[in-house]
Protein backbone atom coordinates (compact mmCIF):
# COMPACT_ATOMS: atom_id res chain seq x y z
CA UNK A 1 0.00 0.00 0.00
CA UNK A 2 1.43 3.50 -1.05
CA UNK A 3 1.65 5.90 2.01
CA UNK A 4 0.06 9.19 1.28
CA UNK A 5 2.59 10.86 3.47
CA UNK A 6 5.17 9.96 0.57
CA UNK A 7 2.54 10.22 -3.00
CA UNK A 8 4.85 12.52 -4.59
CA UNK A 9 7.81 10.50 -4.43
CA UNK A 10 8.82 7.92 -7.25
CA UNK A 11 11.28 5.12 -7.19
CA UNK A 12 12.63 3.51 -9.97
CA UNK A 13 15.81 1.63 -10.83
CA UNK A 14 19.13 2.78 -10.45
CA UNK A 15 21.10 3.53 -13.61
CA UNK A 16 24.74 4.43 -13.75
CA UNK A 17 24.40 7.81 -14.55
CA UNK A 18 22.96 8.42 -10.85
CA UNK A 19 25.70 7.35 -9.60
CA UNK A 20 27.45 10.46 -8.84
CA UNK A 21 23.91 11.94 -6.91
CA UNK A 22 24.05 8.63 -4.55
CA UNK A 23 27.35 9.12 -4.27
CA UNK A 24 26.79 12.40 -2.96
CA UNK A 25 24.01 11.61 -0.71
CA UNK A 26 25.72 8.71 0.82
CA UNK A 27 28.67 10.84 1.21
CA UNK A 28 26.56 13.26 3.22
CA UNK A 29 24.72 10.94 5.20
CA UNK A 30 27.22 7.65 6.28
CA UNK A 31 30.31 8.37 8.76
CA UNK A 32 32.30 5.76 6.28
CA UNK A 33 30.59 6.42 2.99
CA UNK A 34 31.19 3.73 0.06
CA UNK A 35 34.14 5.36 -1.94
CA UNK A 36 32.33 6.33 -5.78
CA UNK A 37 34.60 3.54 -7.08
CA UNK A 38 32.93 0.58 -5.34
CA UNK A 39 29.55 1.92 -6.87
CA UNK A 40 31.37 1.90 -10.15
CA UNK A 41 32.94 -1.37 -9.66
CA UNK A 42 29.85 -3.58 -8.26
CA UNK A 43 27.25 -1.79 -11.00
CA UNK A 44 26.97 -4.31 -13.71
CA UNK A 45 27.44 -7.37 -11.31
CA UNK A 46 24.79 -9.77 -11.86
CA UNK A 47 24.00 -10.15 -8.14
CA UNK A 48 23.97 -6.72 -7.62
CA UNK A 49 20.43 -4.47 -7.72
CA UNK A 50 19.57 -0.80 -6.80
CA UNK A 51 16.34 1.44 -6.62
CA UNK A 52 16.56 5.27 -6.00
CA UNK A 53 13.55 7.47 -4.61
CA UNK A 54 13.25 10.67 -6.25
CA UNK A 55 10.63 13.95 -5.80
CA UNK A 56 10.44 16.72 -8.26
CA UNK A 57 13.38 14.57 -10.44
CA UNK A 58 15.58 15.06 -6.85
CA UNK A 59 17.14 12.01 -5.52
CA UNK A 60 16.24 11.54 -2.03
CA UNK A 61 17.44 8.21 -1.44
CA UNK A 62 18.43 5.00 -2.53
CA UNK A 63 18.66 1.40 -1.56
CA UNK A 64 21.21 -1.10 -2.83
CA UNK A 65 21.23 -5.07 -2.18
CA UNK A 66 22.87 -8.38 -3.49
CA UNK A 67 21.03 -11.25 -4.35
CA UNK A 68 23.41 -14.35 -3.58
CA UNK A 69 22.77 -18.09 -3.68
CA UNK A 70 19.16 -17.65 -2.18
CA UNK A 71 19.87 -14.71 -0.03
CA UNK A 72 19.64 -10.84 -0.57
CA UNK A 73 21.77 -8.70 1.10
CA UNK A 74 21.28 -5.34 1.97
CA UNK A 75 23.99 -2.84 1.48
CA UNK A 76 23.10 0.28 2.07
CA UNK A 77 19.24 2.16 2.33
CA UNK A 78 19.43 5.69 3.28
CA UNK A 79 17.02 8.91 3.00
CA UNK A 80 17.89 12.14 2.37
CA UNK A 81 17.59 14.10 6.32
CA UNK A 82 15.02 16.40 4.87
CA UNK A 83 12.51 13.43 3.49
CA UNK A 84 12.81 10.82 6.65
CA UNK A 85 9.52 9.08 8.29
CA UNK A 86 7.67 9.49 5.19
CA UNK A 87 7.79 5.69 4.39
CA UNK A 88 10.56 6.40 2.11
CA UNK A 89 12.98 3.78 3.23
CA UNK A 90 9.41 1.21 4.18
CA UNK A 91 8.45 1.54 0.28
CA UNK A 92 12.71 0.87 -0.94
CA UNK A 93 12.22 -2.08 1.62
CA UNK A 94 8.84 -3.19 0.16
CA UNK A 95 10.21 -2.99 -3.39
CA UNK A 96 13.09 -5.51 -2.00
CA UNK A 97 11.03 -7.56 -0.87
CA UNK A 98 9.05 -7.88 -3.96
CA UNK A 99 12.31 -9.12 -5.79
CA UNK A 100 13.44 -11.45 -3.18
CA UNK A 101 10.25 -12.98 -3.24
CA UNK A 102 10.59 -13.24 -6.92
CA UNK A 103 13.71 -14.12 -6.64
CA UNK A 104 12.82 -17.45 -4.07
CA UNK A 105 15.62 -15.76 -1.45
CA UNK A 106 14.92 -17.45 1.79
CA UNK A 107 16.46 -14.22 3.91
CA UNK A 108 17.03 -11.00 3.70
CA UNK A 109 20.28 -9.75 5.94
CA UNK A 110 21.93 -6.70 6.95
CA UNK A 111 24.53 -5.32 8.83
CA UNK A 112 23.66 -2.38 10.84
CA UNK A 113 25.89 -0.40 13.58
CA UNK A 114 23.93 -1.67 16.94
CA UNK A 115 24.33 2.89 17.69
CA UNK A 116 21.81 3.51 14.46
CA UNK A 117 18.91 3.73 16.66
CA UNK A 118 16.88 4.99 13.43
CA UNK A 119 17.85 2.09 11.51
CA UNK A 120 17.27 -0.38 14.26
CA UNK A 121 14.41 0.87 14.80
CA UNK A 122 13.02 0.23 11.46
CA UNK A 123 14.21 -2.67 10.71
CA UNK A 124 12.71 -4.14 13.62
CA UNK A 125 9.39 -2.65 12.80
CA UNK A 126 9.44 -4.13 9.43
CA UNK A 127 10.18 -7.33 11.22
CA UNK A 128 13.80 -7.95 11.15
CA UNK A 129 15.37 -9.98 13.92
CA UNK A 130 18.99 -9.56 15.36
CA UNK A 131 21.10 -12.99 14.37
CA UNK A 132 24.61 -12.19 16.02
CA UNK A 133 27.37 -9.81 16.31
CA UNK A 134 30.66 -8.99 14.10
CA UNK A 135 33.21 -7.88 16.48
CA UNK A 136 35.11 -4.54 15.25
CA UNK A 137 33.02 -4.56 11.64
CA UNK A 138 32.73 -0.76 11.08
CA UNK A 139 35.60 2.15 11.27
CA UNK A 140 35.59 5.48 11.64
CA UNK A 141 34.16 5.09 14.08
CA UNK A 142 35.21 1.91 14.70
CA UNK A 143 32.19 -0.51 16.07
CA UNK A 144 30.47 -3.77 15.76
CA UNK A 145 28.40 -4.91 13.47
CA UNK A 146 24.77 -6.14 14.56
CA UNK A 147 23.36 -8.76 11.61
CA UNK A 148 19.95 -8.91 11.01
CA UNK A 149 17.50 -11.13 9.26
CA UNK A 150 14.30 -11.20 7.98
CA UNK A 151 13.05 -14.75 7.08
CA UNK A 152 11.01 -15.44 4.46
CA UNK A 153 8.40 -17.74 4.46
CA UNK A 154 7.22 -18.40 0.77
CA UNK A 155 5.24 -20.55 1.47
CA UNK A 156 5.33 -22.37 -2.42
CA UNK A 157 6.89 -25.71 -1.67
CA UNK A 158 6.00 -28.57 -4.02
CA UNK A 159 5.87 -25.74 -6.78
C1 LIG B 1 17.06 4.39 8.67
C2 LIG B 1 16.44 5.24 7.56
C3 LIG B 1 16.84 4.62 6.21
C4 LIG B 1 14.90 5.23 7.72
O1 LIG B 1 14.35 5.94 6.61
P1 LIG B 1 12.90 6.64 6.67
O2 LIG B 1 12.49 6.88 5.26
O3 LIG B 1 12.93 7.80 7.58
O4 LIG B 1 12.02 5.49 7.33
P2 LIG B 1 10.44 5.29 7.16
O5 LIG B 1 9.77 6.63 7.15
O6 LIG B 1 10.17 4.38 6.02
O7 LIG B 1 10.12 4.57 8.55
C5 LIG B 1 9.32 3.39 8.66
C6 LIG B 1 9.21 3.05 10.14
O8 LIG B 1 10.51 2.76 10.70
C7 LIG B 1 10.59 3.27 12.04
N1 LIG B 1 11.55 4.39 12.11
C8 LIG B 1 12.17 5.01 11.07
N2 LIG B 1 12.99 5.98 11.53
C9 LIG B 1 12.87 5.98 12.88
C10 LIG B 1 13.42 6.77 13.91
N3 LIG B 1 14.29 7.78 13.65
N4 LIG B 1 13.08 6.51 15.21
C11 LIG B 1 12.21 5.52 15.50
N5 LIG B 1 11.61 4.73 14.55
C12 LIG B 1 11.94 4.97 13.26
C13 LIG B 1 9.19 3.80 12.37
O9 LIG B 1 8.46 2.71 12.90
C14 LIG B 1 8.67 4.19 10.99
O10 LIG B 1 7.26 4.22 10.90
P3 LIG B 1 6.46 5.56 11.37
O11 LIG B 1 7.17 6.75 10.77
O12 LIG B 1 5.09 5.33 10.82
O13 LIG B 1 6.53 5.58 12.86
C15 LIG B 1 16.90 6.72 7.64
O14 LIG B 1 16.81 7.16 8.99
C16 LIG B 1 18.32 6.97 7.16
O15 LIG B 1 18.55 7.20 5.98
N6 LIG B 1 19.31 6.91 8.06
C17 LIG B 1 20.71 7.13 7.69
C18 LIG B 1 21.24 6.00 6.83
C19 LIG B 1 21.20 4.69 7.57
O16 LIG B 1 21.53 4.62 8.75
N7 LIG B 1 20.81 3.61 6.84
C20 LIG B 1 20.74 2.28 7.37
C21 LIG B 1 22.11 1.73 7.41
S1 LIG B 1 22.09 -0.03 7.34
Amino acid sequence: MTSEKASNITLREMVREDLTAVYALENQIFSDPWPLRSFEEIFDEDSWQALIAESEGRLIGYACFLDIAGEAHIANIAVSSEFRRKSVAKRLLDRILLFAQDSRCEMIILEVRPSNRPALEFYKKAGFAELYRKPNYYTSPKEDALVMVLWLNAGTDGD
